[in-house]
């Protein structure tokens, strides 16, 4: 995986962060040796082998200190919204990469990779694209385009790709997108191939919400990367989205589940953590909310080739959740003030300990 090492802090970062994080800081005699090094929650996860990322939107990188947090608590980023098809496509055959391009050179200067989302989705599409029919073979030729271009322009800069997001509906069978009913479900095969011809390194990856748990929408997409594997399709890759909500409570199976995705040969990542609740939230609301993100982080961790976290944003200061669900939010692992939440120290408890098994 092209994730870059992450650089190196300075002592006065990790004094700093240690201090914040309330762990014992070295005193200046002790040897380097011993100093904590690990006291970021990326810091923590590298320790096993994995990334902790959180997702950001361009406009975010305005808002200085969130953007500071950022870069120094996180391995990896993901684009919000600019590397998305009305983003980075607005006129058929006209490539905009400025969003894109701006978060990956936040990233590359902060020392954070970055995960490419997404080539293949049915929202936040072009109106060009969405506002006319079109034969299967202009479809098919729109959209290989599409994945060239894209692909190509980030080859080197994003370690992994979302080729297809979202393509299954609830019951498991195909959402009905333009896509797949102009060009029925062998797009995603052509959009992995594509994907793989444009950048033979980059991960490719599946993508989806209610996927952690067992159920008809996780096994329809178990069936289709056996199929596609079997096919000889290039995959890599399966993206749990992991938008949860306490009043739903936990995923089922959350751990087996991310288990058989690796048994076929994938690496698991989750994409998009989040953990929303009804507001207001409460101590005893915080806390269950903790106890998810740290049985969350668990599971990852249980599995070998579950990769890596990425949190929706890591802040309620900037959450896609309240408008979409008006009166639910309060969802990250940092608050509105930029201050930790249980949650943060639930997986921070959960990282550690598998470093330590690591180590051990
Ligand atoms: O860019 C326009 C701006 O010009 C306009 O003034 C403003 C007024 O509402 O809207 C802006 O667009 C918004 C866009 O985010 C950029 O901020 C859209 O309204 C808004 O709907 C859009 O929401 C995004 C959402 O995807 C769209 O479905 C969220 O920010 C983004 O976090 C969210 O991310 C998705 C993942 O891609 C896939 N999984 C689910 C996840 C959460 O919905």
């Amino acid at each position: 995986m092209r994730t870059p090492p992450r650089r190196t802090r300075t002592a006065a970062y990790a004094t700093a962060a240690a201090l914040l994080l309330g762990l014992a800081v070295a005193p200046a005699a002790r040897a380097d040796a011993e100093r904590p090094q690990a006291v970021t929650l990326d810091d923590l996860a590298r320790q096993s082998g994995r990334y902790f990322g959180s997702a950001v939107d361009n406009p975010e990188l305005d808002d200085t200190p969130y953007a500071n947090l950022l870069g120094t608590e996180f391995g990896s980023t993901t684009p919000g919204n600019s590397m998305k098809w009305d983003a980075t496509e607005p006129r058929r055959g006209v490539f905009n990469f400025t969003g894109g391009d701006e978060i990956v050179n936040y990233a590359q200067a902060n020392g954070l990779s970055v995960r490419g989302h997404t080539l293949l989705w049915h929202s936040q599409l072009p109106g060009w694209l969405t506002s006319r029919t079109w034969t299967a073979d202009e479809l098919r030729s729109i959209l290989k385009n599409h994945i060239t271009q894209v692909v190509t322009h980030y080859k080197g800069k994003v370690f992994a790709w979302d080729v297809a997001n979202e393509i299954m509906n609830e019951d498991g069978t195909y959402r009905q997108s333009i896509f797949y009913k102009t060009l029925g479900p062998g797009y995603v095969a052509d959009a992995l191939r594509w994907a793989r011809a444009a950048d033979p390194n980059v991960k490719l990856y599946l993508n989806d919400y209610n996927v952690e748990a067992t159920g008809a929408k996780s096994d329809a997409y178990y069936r289709l990367v056996k199929q596609l594997k079997a096919a000889g399709v290039p995959i890599d890759g399966f993206g749990m989205q992991a938008h949860l909500a306490l009043q739903y409570g936990f995923p089922n199976q959350m751990g087996q589940n991310i288990q058989r995705f690796a048994d076929l040969g994938l690496d698991v990542a989750l994409t998009e953590l989040d953990i929303r609740m009804p507001l207001p939230s409460d101590t005893a609301k915080l806390a269950r909310q903790a106890e998810f993100y740290g049985r969350v982080t668990d599971a990852c961790l249980a599995v070998r080739r579950c990769v890596g976290i990425t949190l929706w944003g890591y802040s309620d200061r900037h959450s896609w959740i309240p408008p979409v669900f008006p009166g639910e939010g309060a969802a990250l692992p940092w608050n509105g003030n930029l201050r930790r939440k249980p949650a943060y120290d639930a997986i921070a408890k959960s990282l550690a300990a598998a470093a330590r098994e690591t180590k051990g």
